[in-house]
């Protein structure tokens, strides 16, 4: 479920910075990825032959969608099966968003002049076509698009290689054992200053005890070729035992420190995070610019201590899921306001002095750092798509 498996060959970190360094050798240029030595880390692109979640399920319903992936404008839309469809979001014929427009069966048409696109991407229908007119033969880009696990996912990198990566999985999105709740982030920063400080529990300090960990030492380092995982030793506030241990949210006094594991993960491009068996985070990434980046921030608890729950009708465990989805958004926002508020500040003093370098003290930073290099090198999405 962690991925953990899905990598064959996990490094150290020492290993890494030595492979790193050799890939500039010149022996080893074809096989090596690309790294972009030049650029800022806050000026990288992102690997665009990744999986990006680009929107919630329910936000696509009958109507055209516009949304933005690094630089390119895309309009999602539903065919009459219900199947997602993405295009680019310019009309060939005078370059006005397709978004503005409308569903027609499974085309999509333009609000302008009404000109209709299949899901292909090709014109199949001017309205006012003279008989001895042919259409013309503008395709709009199509790019692949799943759906799953609550989200429309967007591949925006070569086609061909789509089916080669899968999206990250959400499995406690659906699993009635998980309670979720969901909110957005949308910040003025470089996606790096946002995954930095994901995987940097060190900065629970903002937060002030908002967070559901506490006390984090940074005990295991992993760094991989498409994942950093840190491991930190920790405190949980909240225990998940108790049918009204939901209370703990709202009344600090019930909460008790006790030891958890504290697991963050960099599945480049996405965020995931254990706190010991009873909480699962996501951030699931949709950066927009190199001073935009857009998120899914997921929080499930899980009842996993329930096993009497287990055992009532799967119409009663769907009534609790539902009831309580949400229930801890609140608190979400909150660590997310506090977030944001450092993360534009730190994109700010990097625009005035982008040449500026503070230290570095958390190990898993520098991990991070180097996966972000290292898939920005091996994308093509350096020059803005
Ligand atoms: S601009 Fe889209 S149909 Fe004319
Ligand atoms: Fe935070």
């Amino acid at each position: 479920m962690d991925g953990l498996g899905r990598e064959a060959a996990v490094t150290t970190l020492k290993q890494l910075d030595l492979r790193n360094s050799q890939d500039s050798s010149a022996s080893d240029e074809a096989a090596a990825p690309k790294l972009a030595p030049k650029l800022s880390l806050r000026e990288l692109g992102i690997n665009l032959n990744h999986w990006y979640a680009v929107a919630q399920s329910a936000e696509l319903r009958d109507k055209p969608l516009a949304v933005t992936l690094w630089h390119q404008p895309i309009v999602l839309y539903r065919d009459r099966a219900s199947n997602p469809i993405a295009l680019e979001d310019r009309c060939p014929h005078r370059q006005v968003r397709l978004s503005a427009g409308t569903v027609a069966g499974d085309n999509l048409m333009c609000a302008y002049h009404g000109w209709q696109f299949a899901p292909d991407g090709a014109c199949v229908h001017v309205p006012y076509l003279e008989p001895q007119q042919k259409l013309p033969t503008c395709t709009l880009r199509r790019y692949p698009v799943r759906e799953q696990d609550g989200f429309i996912w967007l591949f925006p990198g070569d086609a061909a290689l789509a089916e080669q990566v899968a999206p990250l999985g959400v499995p406690e999105w659906e699993h009635l054992n998980f309670i979720g709740s969901l909110t957005t982030i949308d910040v003025q920063a470089h996606y790096s200053f946002l995954i930095e400080n994901l995987m940097d529990m060190y900065h629970g300090h903002l937060h002030g005890g908002a967070q559901v960990w506490a006390n984090p030492v940074l005990a295991e380092l992993e760094a991989g070729e498409a994942r950093v995982h840190a491991r930190y030793d920790a405190e949980s506030y909240y225990r998940i035992d108790k049918i009204w241990s939901v209370s703990q949210l709202l009344i600090p006094a019930l909460r008790r420190l006790h030891p958890e594991p504290l697991d963050v993960y960099y599945h480049y491009p996405h965020w995931r995070s254990t706190l010991g068996n009873d909480f699962v985070i996501y951030c699931l990434f949709c950066p927009l610019s190199e001073t935009h980046t857009r998120a899914y921030l997921l929080h499930f608890t899980s009842l996993e201590r329930f096993p009497k729950l287990h055992k009532t009708p799967l119409a009663v465990r769907r009534f609790v899921k539902r009831s309580f989805t949400n229930s801890a958004s609140f608190l979400l926002r909150r660590l997310v306001r506090e977030d944001v508020l450092m993360l534009e500040q730190e994109q700010q003093a990097f625009a005035a002095n982008p040449t500026y370098r503070g230290p570095e003290l958390n190990r898993a930073l520098t991990a991070v750092q180097q996966l972000i290099r290292r898939q920005a090198g091996m994308g093509d999405g350096e020059m803005g798509g």
